[in-house]
């Protein structure tokens, strides 16, 4: 029985280890290892001298979505293209057209593009299908039908067969942070669109697909967020590991009490999405707490605990991915909604949880109203299922597809010895544990 303990902690250790050596490696998440982003260009039709093309974004990934303020896409024309119009996006900048003499101006003549969506505002004649969504595109595992955004692109100057038009290169993605690495275009099986009265199937001209990829090692130095623990059954927490999101410079962070607090457009978010953080040991934006809240015959139950600590942000349409052996039964979960990996994935113990529309799908700034919180009840597995070793505690923990860091496992609250007597005793202490988890920095 204990070699069978301990070995879940080396595996713990050795998997940690691994994950590092893997993220500096390639884009590969073991939660996730299929997920990417896809953008699609469809030829819609040829013109006298480029075509219109319909480019699409689809982000395949289960639990990352591309957050406020949106994605950007970026690439470098093979030959003297440019974009005499475009619906649903606009480019970053115009770029040079002076050699354009016609009444008609192109919308981008630079050689490296950078398109951005539209905002919901935008007038009704520059929309198109899925656009005008401010760049946000939702994960796929949370909701699919908002996974995708779109634009069109009439271009000019460009091939006018698929004999002749050359592939854009050196796609880049930002989503909308760094961490995206994307392929080369590559021409795929032109596309099949049914009409709207479902009776007649047409095909692009020609297709292309780009696939990108998500490393949270390129994304950032330091982890985003980390994870604290605690139990009924010791009045240990174990809080996040100091400087866990890293300390090289928290003469930024604002103390809880600070009158600054009080200044207007304090909480207004920057262009380049600097946090305003509060100051804690962890100097995290986001800390998840797990706390072992109680026991029953065939059940436990666990609380969740998110709190955000940047002033500066609200985060919507959040996720958080939990992986421990015991959800591959969750039984009930209260206050947020969730789903299982499984169906999607080769992974059978990873439950994903995000808000309920209007209730808690928006993680507020940090401040009194900036944590959101659920319970799971869970049922035993007769033959892995214990309270020993820190088994209760989760394994892998995701906010927003960002790994967080946990503790080392030799400080997880430990079941003490004489355990027995205090697992019929009610959860009061657990209660009052997890209350001071939450004041507790
Ligand atoms: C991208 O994700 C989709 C959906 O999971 C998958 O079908 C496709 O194979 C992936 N593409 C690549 C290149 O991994
Ligand atoms: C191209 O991308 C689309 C999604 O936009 C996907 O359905 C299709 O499978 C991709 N094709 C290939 C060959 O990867
Ligand atoms: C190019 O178009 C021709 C017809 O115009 C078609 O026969 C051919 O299969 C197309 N090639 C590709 C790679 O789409
Ligand atoms: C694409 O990137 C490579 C390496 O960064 C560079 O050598 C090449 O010139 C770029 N191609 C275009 C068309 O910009
Ligand atoms: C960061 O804060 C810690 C504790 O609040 C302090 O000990 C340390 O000197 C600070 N570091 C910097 C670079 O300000
Ligand atoms: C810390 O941040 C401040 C303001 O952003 C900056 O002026 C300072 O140079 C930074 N210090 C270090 C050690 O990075
Ligand atoms: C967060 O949302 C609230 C309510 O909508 C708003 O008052 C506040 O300014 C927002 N904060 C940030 C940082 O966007
Ligand atoms: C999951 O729960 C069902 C009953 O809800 C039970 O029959 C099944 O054995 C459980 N599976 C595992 C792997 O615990
Ligand atoms: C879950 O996956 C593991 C490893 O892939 C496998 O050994 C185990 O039997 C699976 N459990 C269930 C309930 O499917
Ligand atoms: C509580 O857990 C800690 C480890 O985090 C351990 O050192 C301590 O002995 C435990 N308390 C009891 C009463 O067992």
């Amino acid at each position: 029985m204990c070699a069978k303990l301990a070995s879940w902690k080396m595996k713990l250790l050795v998997s940690s280890c691994f994950l590092a050596l893997l993220h500096l490696a390639a884009a590969y998440d073991p939660l996730d290892p299929n997920g990417n982003v896809t953008v699609k260009w469809d030829v819609m039709s040829w013109t006298s001298d480029g075509y219109i093309a319909m480019v699409t974004i689809n982000n395949f990934q289960m639990f990352r979505h591309i957050g406020s303020p949106g994605w950007k896409l970026g690439w470098s024309w093979d030959k003297k293209e440019v974009i005499y119009g475009i619906l649903g996006a606009q480019t970053a900048e115009q770029g040079d057209c002076s050699k354009f003499k016609e009444t008609t101006i192109p919308h981008c003549c630079k050689k490296d593009p950078t398109v951005v969506d539209l905002l919901p505002s935008a007038p009704y004649n520059q929309q198109f299908t899925n656009c005008c969504k401010g760049g946000v595109v939702a994960a796929w595992g949370q909701d699919p039908s908002s996974s995708v955004s779109a634009f069109q692109v009439t271009v000019g100057l460009a091939g006018t067969s698929n004999k002749t038009v050359k592939l854009p290169r050196n796609f880049t993605l930002l989503g909308p942070g760094p961490g995206y690495t994307c392929g080369p275009a590559k021409v795929v099986p032109s596309s099949l669109f049914l009409t709207t009265d479902l009776r007649r199937k047409t095909q692009a001209l020609m297709t292309w697909n780009v696939t990108c990829t998500f490393s949270q090692f390129l994304a950032r130095k330091n982890p985003n967020c980390c994870v604290s623990f605690s139990s009924f059954y010791n009045d240990t927490i174990t809080s996040c590991p100091n400087c866990a999101c890293g300390c090289q410079n928290n003469s930024t962070c604002v103390k809880s009490d600070s009158k600054i607090l009080s200044e207007a457009g304090i909480n207004v978010p920057r262009k380049d999405n600097a946090p305003l953080l509060r100051c804690t040991r962890h100097m995290c934006a986001i800390r998840v707490h797990w706390h072992v809240k109680q026991n029953y015959m065939d059940y436990w139950r666990a609380k969740i605990a998110i709190t955000n600590f940047n002033y500066r942000m609200n985060y919507s349409l959040w996720t958080l991915v939990i992986q421990h052996p015991s959800l591959n039964n969750v039984t009930q979960v209260f206050s947020f909604d969730s789903k299982p990996l499984a169906p999607y994935q080769p992974i059978n113990d990873t439950w994903m949880f995000y808000g309920m529309k209007y209730y808690n799908d928006m993680l507020m700034q940090a401040g009194p109203s900036g944590n959101v919180q659920s319970e799971v009840l869970l049922r035993k597995d007769k033959n892995t299922f214990t309270f020993k070793e820190g088994w209760a505690f989760p394994r892998r923990v995701y906010f927003n597809g960002d790994e967080c860091l946990l503790p080392p496992p030799d400080t997880y609250p430990y079941l003490p010895n004489s355990a027995n007597r205090i697992f019929s005793t009610s959860s009061a202490l657990g209660t009052s544990l997890l209350l001071l988890a939450t004041i507790f920095l």
